[in-house]
């Protein structure tokens, strides 16, 4: 697959399906409470998803069983969501969801803390924040991929954190996963050249030590190979001729 260039059209459905998406992750966080399982958080997710119409992109994705990814604590990404795993105050809560709209996806993902949470935790979800906006500073047409890659890597590490290598950003649109693979560290190449229409999840994935990671015996779950805490950050954005739109916020 090559990387596709939006018409205004295809542009126009996916802002309409990032702000679904944005009012979802809201609704979301506001929800997201101590005693409430990992299930009750995807079940809350998907009826606000279908409620405006969409359709929930993670559900039987390669076989994921849920609607939204519910991360905690050293999970990095790709949690399962179930009834045995209860929230708990001092949590930190990685939530990330895709919709369809009219065939359009958008993604996107956010990490919360639960009431009060350490200072390091609250530090790690703050710079994982920032590391995707300082990435789309370089997100501008004629730029290159790697000028993204290669700002979220300095930002991250400058604050000692292991950027997560295992699992990238990429290409959006009629479909989930497309092209291009949007890694959050230096390639030794520049990559694509940025043009407008092209439509990008970016979403770095920060550990608050290494950057390794396994995956659990769920085959999905995600988790820091240290058990250091993870925070997620991720937004579909569009490459303009001038500052990039981020669609789901
Ligand atoms: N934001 C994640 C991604 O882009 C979500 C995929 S989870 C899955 O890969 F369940 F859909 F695979
Ligand atoms: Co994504």
């Amino acid at each position: 697959m090559s990387v596709t260039i939006k018409s205004a059209r295809e542009i126009e459905l996916m802002r309409q399906a990032g702000k679904i998406l944005a009012s979802v992750h809201e609704e979301l966080g506001k929800a997201l409470h101590p005693g409430m399982s990992t299930l009750d958080i995807d079940r809350l997710g998907e009826k606000l998803i279908r409620s405006r119409g969409c359709i929930p992109s993670f559900k039987n994705y390669n076989g994921y069983p849920a609607s939204i990814c519910v991360s905690v604590n050293d999970e990095v990404v790709h949690g399962i969501p179930t009834k045995h795993r209860i929230i708990q105050e001092g949590d930190i809560v990685s939530l990330d969801a895709g919709v369809i709209w009219h065939g359009y996806h958008s993604d996107a993902a956010r990490t919360h803390a639960v009431g009060q949470v350490s200072p390091e935790a609250l530090k790690l979800i703050q710079v994982t924040r920032e590391s995707f906006f300082e990435g789309i500073k370089f997100a501008k047409a004629g730029n290159h991929l790697n000028d993204i890659s290669s700002a979220i890597q300095a930002y991250a590490e400058s604050f000692g954190y292991g950027v997560v290598r295992d699992l990238v950003g990429h290409g959006i649109g009629e479909h989930l996963h497309e092209d291009p693979e949007v890694p959050n560290f230096s390639q030794n190449r520049k990559g694509i050249r940025l043009v407008p229409g092209m439509t990008l999840a970016i979403e770095p994935m920060i550990n608050a030590g290494r950057p390794d990671v396994v995956w659990m015996d769920d085959d999905w779950t995600v988790v820091t190979d240290d058990g250091s805490l993870s925070a997620h950050y991720e937004n579909t954005i569009l490459i303009t001729e001038g500052e990039p739109e981020i669609l789901s916020l």
